[in-house]
């Protein structure tokens, strides 16, 4: 008889536990999805817009080409990484813009070809980084095309002009 009462506290003792546990829970499972909500209504109120990036993009490559061309090689490498860290935001957004994956696009089309544009800086040979800046507007061209945007095109004068946005048909 004694023992069976003990059995019997013991097992209230493991009931009660374990509602605690439940209903701690369930409190954590509360507090989870408030956050989530939270997190889902900020997405849906500012969306990733592209063309922000991009904006980006061309602000920077005109930065880098003039500092590459005054051969300040210290402001060159700063827009430099500047360019590859918001294209690697991009990749990593794993976006996707009308149907074209345009993340995945930006390693092949941005990332791969700004290695070059490192190197002649870090070695600080003008023609390198005229050469190796010309396929990197190449190409932002591509990828317009590729993306279904051919009439975005860029052109990379000689001399000190930046590359600039064509704008004739
Ligand atoms: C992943 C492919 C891809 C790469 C790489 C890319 N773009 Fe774009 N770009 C796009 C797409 C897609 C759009 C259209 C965005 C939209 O529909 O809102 C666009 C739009 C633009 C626009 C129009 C928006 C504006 O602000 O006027 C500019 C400018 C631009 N890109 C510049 C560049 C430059 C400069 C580079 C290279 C440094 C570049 N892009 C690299 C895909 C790319």
């Amino acid at each position: 008889m004694r023992l069976s009462i003990g059995v019997i506290a013991v097992s209230v003792m493991l009931f009660l536990g374990a509602l605690v546990g439940v209903y701690a829970l369930h409190r954590e499972n509360q507090a989870l999805h408030a956050e989530v909500e939270r997190l889902s209504h900020l997405v849906s109120e500012r969306p990733v817009e592209l063309s922000t990036f991009m904006t980006t993009y061309e602000r920077f490559l005109t930065k880098l080409s003039l500092a590459g061309q005054a051969q300040n090689w210290p402001l060159a490498e700063f827009y430099h990484e500047e360019l590859e860290e918001t294209a690697e935001q991009l990749e990593k957004l794993n976006l996707t813009d009308d149907g074209i994956p345009v993340s995945t696009m930006m390693r092949p089309n941005l990332i791969e070809p700004l290695e070059a544009v490192k190197k002649a800086i870090e070695e600080k040979n003008p023609t390198a980084f005229d050469q190796s800046f010309k396929a990197v507007v190449q190409s932002c061209n591509n990828c317009h095309k590729a993306a279904g945007k051919p009439y975005i095109q860029f052109r990379m004068p000689e001399g000190t002009h930046p590359p600039q946005q064509i704008f004739t048909p």
